[in-house]
């Protein structure tokens, strides 16, 4: 008889995105005539940058030729994108991470939900509150969780960000091992201080833990006193692995491309208490699993760091930080308390109602697509989540409709 995981039973019926996109699916059947504007999922709207383009053209060209076709390539990704990674992402800003520590893949999404593997089932996790549901749901599925009760997993450590810590959770009182971190952080838009983070270097050095730190939404940034990446911290190499994504800087959401950083001292333990280095089983893993990102998508990734690249990047995001200041200022001036916007391309909402019924009501009324808060969990009651991910033009028309559903 095969027998299923039964880890699976304790899930959420189903996904988040995947939940709220058959909702507005449903929406649009019903009521065919009415344009939804989204600003639900953090999916990017505007094309590749031109470089990217070219670069990725070429490449295919190069597909087409006998003489520079190429077939499987390293599964850590190619060289030439992890040096550009290395020297522009890290060693720019003072982080010493090297090119062979880079590991080139197809998102941070598998990446943040696949990196769990590595560790034991009985390994205690700290997760945030809210969360980006990925950290939780694959310890779930590993079974790194007793039930779902009062609308949290037994067993998970939860570390709770609210307004009474300006988002960012505090260092538990209880032993942790495993702590995922994300900064600026999804859903809630909040940043990290240099002094905040190296809190938390401190504690995985001490305690013996491991951080995992989501940096996927760096580019955002801009307040330079704040960290980009968990490495800008003294220490952190030894405990700390990072994940970046080149989807909502440069738009590859479609594309796919995404990387992940593990120092080659960055250790855990096994049984018997002595360290192993996580370069080498994240290596083993990867090698097994994983193929490698294709050529043209890699070129593609190499030209966000051409100077044409980076300044259609910047374009792009400054683009995008536009709206999160419209939506800011406009919610805020209905009354709504609000955080993010200013460093993230998220806007968390202080709505004082029930999230799912504050989502229907814009579904329902303005035409407008958001991700309640407690799609992420308990903390995020009360709560939604508006993204900066879409025109100008539909940004404005949908803050002018959710002010005329909001004002009657
Ligand atoms: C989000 O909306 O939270 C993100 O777009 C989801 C993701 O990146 O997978």
């Amino acid at each position: 008889m095969i027998t299923i995981n039964e880890h699976y039973a304790k899930l959420q019926a189903s996904y988040l995105f995947s939940d709220i996109a058959k909702r507005v699916d449903g929406f649009q059947t019903n009521n065919p005539d009415k344009t939804i504007i989204k600003l639900g999922i953090g999916d990017v709207t505007k094309p590749l940058p031109q470089a990217c383009i070219k670069a990725f053209h070429l490449a295919i060209d190069e597909m087409a030729d006998e003489g520079h076709f190429r077939g499987y390539g390293p599964e850590q990704g190619y060289d030439f994108l992890r040096e550009a990674i290395a020297t522009n992402d890290f060693q720019a800003r003072g982080a010493d991470i090297s090119a062979d520590e880079i590991f080139v893949s197809d998102g941070a999404k598998c990446d943040t939900g696949n990196i769990q593997e590595l560790f034991s089932r009985d390994t205690i996790v700290a997760i945030p509150d809210p969360v980006y549901p990925v950290y939780l749901d694959t310890n779930v599925m590993a079974g790194r969780t007793g039930t779902f009760e009062s609308g949290r997993y037994q067993g998970v450590v939860y570390l709770d960000s609210v307004k009474e810590n300006n988002f960012v959770p505090s260092l538990p009182m209880e032993k942790v091992e495993l702590i995922y971190l994300c900064f600026p952080n999804n859903p809630t838009g909040s940043t990290i201080s240099k002094s905040e983070l190296k809190n938390w270097v401190d504690y995985a050095r001490e305690n013996k833990a491991l951080i995992l730190f989501d940096s996927a939404y760096e580019s955002f940034i801009q307040d330079e006193s704040l960290p980009k990446s968990i490495y800008e911290i003294d220490g952190a190499r030894d405990v700390a692995v990072e994940f970046r994504s080149f989807s909502k800087n440069a738009g590859f959401t479609g594309t796919r491309c995404a990387y992940t950083v593990i120092p080659r001292t960055c250790r855990a333990y096994n049984s018997s208490g002595e360290s192993e280095y996580l370069h080498r089983l994240w290596n083993r893993r990867h090698c097994t699993k994983f193929n490698g990102v294709s050529y043209p998508v890699q070129r593609a990734a190499q030209a966000v760091y051409s100077p044409e690249g980076r300044a259609q990047v910047k374009d792009l995001v400054d683009y995008y930080m536009r709206n999160a200041a419209l939506i800011r200022s406009e919610m805020g001036g209905l009354g709504y308390d609000c955080v993010g916007g200013d460093n993230s391309p998220y806007i968390w909402i202080n709505g004082q109602s029930d999230s799912w019924e504050f989502f229907d009501l814009l579904l329902d009324k303005a035409g407008v697509v958001c991700t309640p808060g407690a799609g992420f969990g308990k903390c995020g009651e009360g709560y939604i989540r508006l993204s900066a991910f879409n025109s100008f033009e539909n940004v404005r028309l949908a803050l002018q409709r959710i002010k005329e559903v909001l004002n009657r």
